[in-house]
């Protein structure tokens, strides 16, 4: 018998819309979970995706990778490398679990969304595939930290932290509820597929790849990589909806869509990825910095890739490269600072050598950032650590969900832009953050921030006790500084050489 070419069957067998007798075709792809927008089934029959597989060469390929990367664990496993790696580095690893394994469990849910109610076949096709990846991802890496729950209690936080109203996982629930679990198939395929997967997780699975191949943690370092060939190929289902959109004059939808999600997109990593990339990575382990990468993977990527499809750059978007300096050292501080708040215990990263590295990637990091630490690193040497640890709440972003931080120093430019609507008074960040709200007010108006929640006094007692428990911080699970100050030496040292 003769076997056809994939390519002289594959479009005939996944033309797969038929005309519906029992119910209309509106009841069967309603507009609110297909996001059809009253464009003709013909006109997305025509959606062609880029890449094509088909259900047995994707069982294979998948097949082999989990092969690859669960000998390698079974392999490296005795070496216990988690047991002499650097602190900064488990704390990187045990912040990436709590705030991504989860949420790729969620993301096989949206894919389940498109593969029921998306009008194009190609995308129901590739979504298929996009789901059982997603279910991989979400397994894999609660297998994978599981291994070292025995060893401390936060690793637990990769199942547990969305389960919890711990400020950061409300924020991270926030934007991938916005996201993928709350848009139509069409919305789903843009601001998750596109906006979301195309750049920023390369830069958390890719970069962080890097940064643990220079730290030794081969299995980390291969399972994320292997984690993103997935994403690569179901990434790809957001751009033939673009162009079915541009074609049917929606481009302005595709527009906001794209410009809302890359800017939360860009807020969640500000307070995640940054910090992990400039300051818990051990210095010498450090490929690129984090505005390096951002440079490569975000900009240089959507630039291209918005231009060629005939869309815009956002209208955010001098604003957010000159963030590319800013937010995430703010959000680090923060984060440190507010330590006991999550699930993670956040490396300083600022040595005398590391401060160095900071000036020469971020030029005016020492007068501006430097001078926060400065006080810090005071405080610590004064034995007063009580200074260097958070009594009151920060002011939180009805938006992003992430404290509201500015440049400290000579242009102190932290900017609480305030909102009134329908009676409540909401809090934005940046002026994006808040348009964003005001562009669809009905789908954001009812969340409560984490400081709204306390107003509110759904936080008892009020105070940081209270805080910690509503959060589900328990002694043992809360953050202290990675590396228990020992970074403080570096100083003394510095000190005694200077006055040598
Ligand atoms: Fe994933
Ligand atoms: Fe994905």
């Amino acid at each position: 018998m003769a076997i056809l070419e994939r390519e002289e069957w594959y479009d005939l067998t996944r033309t797969t819309n038929w005309t519906t007798k029992f119910v209309t075709e509106e009841e069967f792809y309603p507009d609110e979970m297909s996001g059809h927008r009253g464009i003709p089934a013909e006109a997305w029959e025509t959606y062609d995706e880029p890449y094509k597989v088909t259900y047995p060469e994707y069982v294979a390929t998948q097949r082999e990778k989990d092969a690859g990367v669960y000998s390698v664990k079974a392999a490296l496993e005795r070496d216990a490398f988690v047991d002499r790696a650097d602190p900064g580095w488990v704390s990187t690893m045990i912040a990436h679990y709590g705030a991504i394994a989860l949420a790729e469990y969620a993301a096989s849910i949206a894919e389940a969304k498109m593969a029921r109610f998306a009008k194009a076949p190609g995308n129901r096709n590739m979504a298929v595939f996009g789901m059982m990846d997603e279910n991989r991802h979400g397994q894999i890496q609660l297998f994978y930290p599981h291994a070292n729950v025995k060893r401390n209690r936060q690793w637990d936080w990769a199942h547990k932290a969305y389960h919890t109203n711990e400020w950061a996982a409300i924020a991270a629930r926030s934007f991938f509820d916005d996201i993928m679990m709350t848009r139509d198939a069409v919305a789903t395929s843009i601001m998750l597929t596109f906006a979301f997967e195309t750049g920023f997780t390369n830069m958390q699975f890719l970069g962080l790849a890097a940064d643990a191949a220079e730290a030794g943690d081969h299995t980390f370092s291969n399972l994320i990589s292997s984690i993103q060939t997935d994403e690569s190929r179901h990434a790809q289902q957001g751009a033939p909806s673009l162009k079915i959109l541009i074609a049917n004059g929606k481009k302005e939808e595709a527009q906001n869509l794209i410009d809302t999600a890359i800017w939360r997109a860009w807020k969640l990593f500000t307070a995640l990825t940054g910090p992990i990339l400039d300051y818990y990575t051990p210095l010498e382990s450090r490929k690129e910095s984090f505005k390096e990468f951002m440079l490569e993977w975000i900009v240089a990527q959507f630039e291209r890739q918005l231009l060629d499809l005939g869309l815009d750059k956002p209208w955010y978007w001098d604003q957010f490269i000159s963030d590319l300096d800013e937010t995430h050292h703010g959000m680090h501080l923060g984060i440190w600072f507010w330590r006991p708040t999550v699930w993670w215990d956040p490396a300083a990263g600022v040595t005398p050598n590391e401060r160095e590295w900071l000036e020469e990637k971020y030029p005016g990091w020492n007068n501006t950032w430097g001078e926060c630490w400065d006080v810090i690193v005071d405080n610590l040497q004064n034995g007063k650590p009580e200074l260097t640890g958070p009594e009151t709440l920060p002011t939180i972003c009805n938006m992003c969900q992430l404290p509201i931080v500015g440049t400290p120093g000579q242009g102190w430019n932290v900017k609480d832009h305030q909102l009134e609507h329908n009676g409540r008074l909401y809090h934005f960040g940046s002026e994006v953050d808040m348009k964003i709200f005001q562009m669809d007010p009905e789908r954001y108006q009812n969340h409560m921030s984490f400081i709204d929640r306390f107003l509110a006094g759904e936080i008892q007692p009020m105070d940081l006790g209270g805080g910690l428990k509503y959060m589900g911080l328990s002694p043992g699970e809360m953050g202290d500084d990675a590396h228990g100050y020992s970074w403080l030496e570096a100083y003394s040292t510095k000190k005694s050489d200077d006055a040598a």
